[in-house]
Parts: structure tokens; C-alpha cells; sequence
């Protein structure tokens, strides 16, 4: 057993502590070893896969396939984080499916699965924990229900829409999350959330007082540069260092600068 190893009990006992959460999306073997270095705490195959890695315009088309090469990738670099795997659009829509879906991601080397809703998934969310998945909740702004929303719409702004973010995030810890994630909500009630449940939440444009953060990766190392939401904020600008170095070796391979004589067999 790895006694640095996080599980579900460590992150709620972090809350207990007042200690913050750190949490970040992703989707492949190298970079979750790089984060793992830096000791965040909760590792995120997030169907933000769909836009960081695949191309979509949103998180919709991913599929379970998606989600089970993504996880077992990021599962190989073994991190002491706790690894978590996003259940895509439609994979838990009922309770079968939800069963299903789930366990196939923990065979893919998931220790948890994420699931938005909150009042409307409660039955998916208990049959979960019931069969030993942990589950993190996500309540607030649901990327997978933006054609039903209309968009992304951050949620809170009005006295209905913040008492049903309340009412999504106490049945849920009733169901049995373990954490969970507050995405696009007003940032005091997201505060008013946070105190009143007792595990863990994780915000993503939910303001300061979550007790932890979660950011899409290639978000904050500027991968992804053609729109950045507000509540990002950029701690890296890989793309244009990608662009550098791409253009720097083409003039080298142009000029016959590359390859020299270091990187040639005698
Ligand atoms: O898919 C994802 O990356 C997420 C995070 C934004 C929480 O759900």
C-alpha cells in the first residue's frame, strides 16, 4: 500500500483541515506524471477531452471509448493523485447504463467517476456508491446540457436559479458524492455551498471560497488560445513556444542547418 497515495477519505480530511484542494484536467500519460510531480491532489480525465485533445466544438460527440483510451493513459502514470474519469454525455442516462459505463471506467484504471446533475441524477449517483464507484458530483453551469440550457450560462443570478444549486448540492451529498465540482456559479453562492455541505467542492468560475480548484490544463498553459474563458487564468504560453520551436526547425531543415554533425552517425 502507498501511504502517499489520495483517496476520497484524504480529500475530505483536507476540507476538515481548511487545506485547499488542487485539482487540474488530464488526458494523457506524460502530462499527469508532470502534475503528479507537483503534488496536486486530484487528477481529472475530463470529457473536456473532446475540445483540449479531439477537435469538438463541446463536449457532446465524446464517447465511452474516448473516455476508457484517455483514462487508461493517464492510469499508466500511476499517480499518487486520485485518479478520476469524466462519464460522458448519455453513458448515464439510466441506472443500467450508469452501472455499466462506471465500472467500465474503474476496469480502465479510474478510482472515481464524475457525474453532472444534482437533483435529476440521484438515482445514477446512489446505485454508483452503492456498487463500490466513488462518485464527484458536478452541480452549477452542465457543459453536457447546453442544448437543453441554451449555452453556458453561468448559474446563481437569481434567487430560483441559486436555491436550486443549494437543493442540487445537498442531494447529492445525501446520494453519497464524495466532492464535488461547482462549475459557472456566482461566487458567493458558491461560498453559501461550500459551507453548506460537509465534502469537499471544487470550483471551476465559482470564486475563492470552494475549498478546492479544478482548471482544464491546456486552458492554463495557453494550448488553447482562440478563446479564453474568465475564469482562466494563464499560467504558461505553450502554444506560442510550440509555434517557435515548429518554425525554428523548419528554417533549420530549409537551410541544412538540421541536422548537424551531433545529430548524424559517423
Ligand atoms: O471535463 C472537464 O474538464 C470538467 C472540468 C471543467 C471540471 O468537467
Amino acid at each position: 500500500m502507498n501511504e502517499h497515495k489520495i483517496n476520497i477519505h484524504a480529500l475530505r480530511a483536507m476540507k476538515q483541515r481548511g487545506e485547499k484542494i488542487t485539482a487540474l484536467t488530464a488526458y494523457d500519460f506524460f502530462t499527469a506524471k508532470i502534475m503528479d510531480e507537483v503534488g496536486v491532489q486530484l487528477i481529472l480525465v475530463g470529457d473536456s477531452v473532446g475540445m483540449a485533445e479531439l477537435g469538438y466544438e463541446n463536449t457532446l460527440p465524446v464517447t465511452m471509448d474516448d473516455m476508457i483510451h484517455h483514462t487508461k493513459a493517464v492510469a499508466r502514470a500511476k499517480p499518487q493523485a486520485l485518479l478520476v474519469a469524466d462519464m460522458p454525455f448519455m453513458s448515464y442516462a439510466s441506472v443500467r447504463t450508469a452501472l455499466e459505463n462506471g465500472g467500465r471506467l474503474i476496469q480502465a484504471g479510474a478510482e472515481a467517476v464524475k457525474v453532472e446533475g444534482g437533483e435529476s441524477m440521484i438515482e445514477q449517483v446512489r446505485a454508483l456508491v452503492g456498487a463500490g464507484v466513488p462518485v464527484l458530483g458536478h452541480i452549477g453551469l452542465l457543459p453536457q446540457s447546453i442544448l437543453e440550457t441554451g449555452g453556458y450560462k453561468i448559474q446563481g443570478r437569481t434567487p430560483q436559479s441559486a436555491e436550486r444549486v443549494l437543493r442540487d448540492a445537498e442531494a447529492l451529498e445525501k446520494a453519497g458524492v464524495f466532492a464535488m465540482v461547482v462549475e459557472g456559479t456566482v461566487a458567493s453562492v458558491a461560498e453559501q455551498v461550500t459551507k453548506s455541505v460537509t465534502v469537499p467542492t471544487i470550483g471551476i468560475g465559482a470564486g475563492a471560497h470552494c475549498d478546492g480548484q479544478i482548471l482544464v490544463s491546456n486552458d492554463m498553459l495557453g494550448l488553447f488560445t482562440w478563446f479564453t474563458p474568465k475564469h482562466v487564468k494563464r499560467y504558461a504560453n505553450l502554444s506560442e513556444e510550440m509555434r517557435k520551436a515548429f518554425a525554428a526547425y523548419k528554417r533549420d531543415v530549409e537551410s541544412g542547418e538540421f541536422p548537424g554533425a551531433g545529430q548524424s552517425f559517423q
